[in-house]
């Protein structure tokens, strides 16, 4: 905690999400067949925390400290990359997360939910094209990004989203409406719907600063915690945060007989175990001995801690 006192978290994240806004805004089909641009648009722009792309340049300025200078273009663009490309999958997931077949949301950022404001049919196609968009930007021709980092980054995100990754954890959250979970199942499927594709942000960042083998599994540690913080802070913020402030509806676990870690543990207990996984995480953090991680320390207090 000490750590981030003198590091000014707000103006990192401004001069990195710009650029991370505008890519993204140039990546996004002006011309898609059927208006399908207008959809993927609304999903991917204009709203959203970021903290996916924050923990991917943060995990990047904590490895790429001593690299080789004449690297560093296309190892920070290949960190770009694999920002805006987990962003698209996370804005799949909640395209689709929000659908009346799913989670069936009508709000998402403060404004109607995809399916909404286009219908469920465009919300559909539009997930499916933020999906493979993402992988088309982690493998852009004419680059300086070498092939096997490529290659590592679409294997990490694809995994990361996947059967055994957010989908596999979108599948075991919807067979367990009505349910009573233990802990591990629990946290197991927070594990996979949520703490994957977090997780696979910091490895991403990692990867292409190029860390040693052996920062890159206490990264691994570090993403996990925090991945699992994130699902059990946004279990909390479901019960105790307004729709306003939230931008989705809040109330809606407990509506719905979700189990979370609120209806298991209660309140007071599903904090409690935020900040222990926050402890974890930085401990994996310290012990991986990056210099450069104040970005990281000042994301993981701001998961935990948020408001929305
Ligand atoms: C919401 O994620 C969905 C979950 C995985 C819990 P975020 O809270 O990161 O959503 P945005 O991107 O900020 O809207
Ligand atoms: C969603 O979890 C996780 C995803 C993979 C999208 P939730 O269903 O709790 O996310 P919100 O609360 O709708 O954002
Ligand atoms: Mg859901
Ligand atoms: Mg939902
Ligand atoms: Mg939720």
């Amino acid at each position: 905690m000490n750590l981030t006192q003198s590091f000014d978290l707000e103006s990192w994240s401004a001069l990195g999400l710009s650029e991370i806004e505008a890519a993204l805004n140039q990546w996004i089909p002006v011309d898609a067949p059927a208006n399908l641009s207008e959809p993927m648009k609304y999903a991917v722009l204009g709203g959203g925390k970021r903290l996916r792309s924050l923990l991917v340049l943060g995990a990047f300025d904590a490895g790429i400290h001593d690299q080789d200078l004449n690297e560093r273009g296309w190892r920070r663009e290949a960190a770009m990359r694999a920002a805006c490309a987990i962003e698209l999958i996370h804005a799949y997931s909640l395209v689709h997360d929000d659908m009346p077949c799913m989670d069936n949301d009508v709000l998402r950022r403060g404004k109607p939910t995809v399916h909404v404001q286009f219908g469920e049919a465009t919300a559909l196609l539009t997930g499916d094209t933020l999906q493979a968009l993402a992988f088309e930007v982690l493998t852009p021709e004419n680059t300086l990004i070498p092939a096997d980092l490529q290659l590592k980054l679409c294997s990490l995100i694809a995994r990361a989203a996947g059967h055994n990754g957010m989908a596999g954890g979108q599948a075991i959250d919807l067979a367990s409406v009505g349910k009573r979970l233990n802990e591990a199942e629990l946290s197991h499927m927070h594990n996979l719907k949520t703490g994957a594709l977090l997780e696979a942000s910091v490895i991403a960042g990692a990867l292409c600063a190029g860390v040693s083998e052996h920062a890159l599994e206490k990264l691994k540690i570090f993403g996990s915690a925090l991945g699992l913080a994130f699902q059990v802070v946004d279990d909390i913020l479901d019960v105790t945060a307004d729709s306003a402030v939230l931008g989705k509806t809040a109330g809606k676990d407990a509506n719905t007989d979700k189990p979370t870690y609120v209806s298991l543990m209660g309140l007071d207990a599903a904090k409690h175990k935020a900040d222990v996984l926050l402890v974890q995480a930085n401990q994996a953090l310290f012990d991986s001995n990056l210099s450069n991680s104040d970005a990281l320390v000042a994301i993981a207090l701001k998961i935990v801690n948020r408001r929305y």
